[in-house]
């Protein structure tokens, strides 16, 4: 028995495989400050979130809502170039939709991109961080509900969900780039307020590294289609209490910015030595 969440998903997926030549192998979610990733690849069909029926519509400023289906380094990739929110009040299998339909596409890997705050206090603005593993608070499993078993399994192992191997191609290739790259544990919140400075303590209790409001969701419906999953934040931010400045929007969005041309470079290095799976 088909569930609604598959049948959503289907009717997605249909449309966008109906508008697409692109065979992508590897999808691509840009995160905050990664926008103009776009531009490095030689984009072959674009697909507007707002086109597809059923899809949900992303809202976040800077969070311009399309798929960019193409070619990058000689291999076949989708980018998602805006990504949905939980805090933006939809349904966690809502917020999953858009991987799920890139999983649905065909692709083998998932590259997951965001800013996140530094909670290590070594990781200041600016530092990339490579996602070991993930930890997830106050946010519901996106596998909740009748489990589609078109997708996967009802029990999904959670062992590795960021695959070694791509980690291990992951460090190689910012060493390669003369890059700097840190490693760390993401949590991910609710949001959409930061957290308070006794949050931030806890989770640096609980081994968490970085925060952020997306990712963890995406990576587990990911691993539940048994997609490989490689995962880096951008630290834009201290979290809150690790320095005395309010935390705001706009600082996330220049940290960001002014980190675009090394994360960009790591990206490109990491998709051309990506082995195919
Ligand atoms: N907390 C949560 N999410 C974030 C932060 C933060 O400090 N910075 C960027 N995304």
């Amino acid at each position: 028995m088909s569930t609604p969440v598959y049948e959503k998903l289907k009717h997605c997926t249909d449309q966008v495989a109906s508008r697409i030549r692109t065979r992508p192998e590897i999808g691509i979610v840009l995160g905050s400050g990664l926008g103009a990733f776009g531009s490095q690849m030689n984009v072959r069909e674009i697909v507007n979130y707002g086109e597809i029926d059923g899809f949900p519509t992303s809202t976040v400023k800077g969070h311009s809502g399309r798929y960019l289906f193409g070619e990058l380094e000689g291999r076949q990739v989708v980018m998602m170039q805006g990504r949905v929110h939980y805090y933006e009040g939809y349904d966690m299998t809502d917020v999953v939709l858009p991987v799920r339909l890139m999983g649905m596409l065909g692709i083998r890997t998932i590259l997951l991109t965001n800013a996140a705050g530094g909670i290590n206090p070594t990781f200041g603005p600016g530092t990339l961080m490579m996602i070991r593993d993930h930890i997830s608070v106050y946010v519901p499993s996106p596998l909740r509900g009748p489990n589609a078993e078109e997708l996967g399994t009802r029990f999904p192992d959670m062992s590795h969900v960021y695959d070694p191997g791509l980690q291990d191609v992951i460090r190689t290739s910012a060493q390669e780039e003369g890059i700097a790259l840190r490693e760390g544990v993401y949590i991910q919140l609710p949001g959409p307020n930061f957290e308070t400075p006794s949050e931030i303590a806890a989770y640096r209790t609980l081994g968490a590294d970085a925060a952020g409001m997306s990712t963890a969701c995406e990576a587990t419906a990911m691993n539940h289609m048994g997609i490989r999953i490689g995962g880096i934040s951008c630290i834009t931010n201290m979290a809150a209490g690790l320095n005395s400045a309010p935390l705001t929007h706009e600082e996330v969005q220049e940290t960001a910015d002014r980190v675009a041309a090394d994360f960009t470079r790591l990206l490109k290095a990491v998709v051309r030595s990506c082995p195919a799976v």
